[in-house]
């Protein structure tokens, strides 16, 4: 008999390395295991020798890395018994935590910003039976409300303020390390509400046997340190939409404005995690325009075959350009999140395109159109 090889999600993989046991009901799409793509034809556009590859985690069950975050905030709280959840969101964590939830049995309230999400991830939430709450306000606005509320109605928050959010999106680092067999030099990263990046840092340092500031949940004390993967952490590098670009500004910003809708978000709530992967990593903070993430989108979609959502081009957009500029040198390793799916928005993609041409449904009209594409 063949021995089964089958995947059962990043709690089953990870377990050992993960706040988990055998009282955890654990709650999972089978997410995670997502593919590290190498990049064939953007790094010779900018006419530079170097090793990049996306994390292309838009592959994940809902289409984001929240899943990564809320199978363990979820199975967390069905731990504790609770029988609702509650975030705010600009579009992939109310998706993720409506389907974790509804495969829980229990009730996910999410506050969005009135029109301001995809109507795919709309969509995801309604279908998974989430209690949609369309906020005059935005993401920022959203978390106070939640965190407000959570103290007088019995609803446990899935926001990445959730500790366990961060432990279950480290195992994004572990699978790197393990794909490429080391860390890479460079990680390049989105960042919005600054979750990510330090779930990455907690993950790549524990992957060396390192603790970070970045990890509330032991205080100083990480249980999961004793067997390395690897030796070294990369360099952490945070990109932020120029129109929501606190970290870049130094303090919050009042009405975040930016295409990227994912990241449209002025106050942080993981500030100090985030600001603390940077610094220990040596890394940085820079911001890209809307016009650079857009035609950035658009290459990763036309050039190599992956079709994200427009924050998620923001790590390979800021990537591109600093390796250009030399602030990441050539021949460097480099890994990319790529952390939504293009189908989450296809709005954006079609609004920016060529209008799609019509033909007559016979022979000629066809070959015409065909060959005036080659020659
Ligand atoms: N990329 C995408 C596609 C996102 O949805 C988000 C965050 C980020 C990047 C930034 O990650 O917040 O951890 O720094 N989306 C959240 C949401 C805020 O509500 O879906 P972060």
């Amino acid at each position: 008999m063949p021995k089964s090889t089958h995947y059962k999600g990043l709690i089953d993989r990870y377990r050992d390395r993960l706040p988990v046991d055998s009282a955890t009901p654990i709650v999972s799409l089978t997410e995670g295991d997502t593919p590290l793509i190498k990049l064939v034809n953007l790094p010779s556009l900018i006419g530079k020798s170097v090793e990049m590859y996306v994390k292309f985690d838009g592959q994940n069950p809902t289409g984001s890395f929240k899943d990564r975050g809320m199978t363990m905030a979820v199975s967390k709280a069905a731990e504790k018994g609770a029988k609702a959840i509650v975030c705010a969101s600009t579009g992939n964590t109310s998706a993720a935590a409506a389907a974790y939830a509804a495969r829980a049995g229990m009730t996910a309230f999410v506050l969005i910003p009135e029109g301001k999400i995809p109507m795919g991830k709309l969509a995801q939430a309604i279908a998974h039976g989430a209690v949609v709450l369309q906020i005059r306000g935005n993401f920022d606005d959203g978390m106070r409300l939640v965190k407000e509320v959570a103290e007088q109605a019995p609803v446990e928050i899935v926001n990445s303020i959730n500790p366990f959010r961060l432990q279950g999106q480290k195992t994004a680092a572990f699978e790197i390390v393990e794909a490429l067999g080391r860390a890479p030099d460079y990680h390049c990263i989105p960042v919005g509400n600054a979750g990510n990046i330090s779930g990455y840092w907690i993950g790549y340092s524990e992957a060396c046997g390192k603790n970070t500031a970045s990890c509330t949940l032991c205080n100083g004390d990480c249980p999961y340190l004793d067997n390395p993967l690897t030796t070294s952490r990369p360099v952490m590098v945070g990109y932020q939409a120029a129109g929501a670009a606190p970290f870049l500004r130094g303090a919050p910003v009042e009405a975040p404005e930016t295409v990227a809708t994912a990241i449209r978000i002025g106050n942080p709530q993981s500030w100090d995690l985030a600001q603390a992967a940077v610094d220990e990593s040596e890394g940085w903070f820079d911001e890209v325009t809307d016009e650079e993430i857009l035609t950035t989108h658009s290459l990763l979609a036309s050039r190599e075959g992956i079709f994200c959502e427009p924050a998620s081009a923001v790590s390979v957009c800021g990537a591109m350009r600093d390796l250009k500029n030399g602030k990441i040198p050539e021949g460097s390793l480099v890994t990319c999140t790529v952390t939504g799916h293009g189908l989450k928005d296809t709005a954006i993609a079609i609004e920016r395109a060529e209008p799609v041409k019509t033909v007559d449904a016979e022979l000629g009209s066809v070959k015409e159109a065909i060959l005036s594409h080659i020659s």
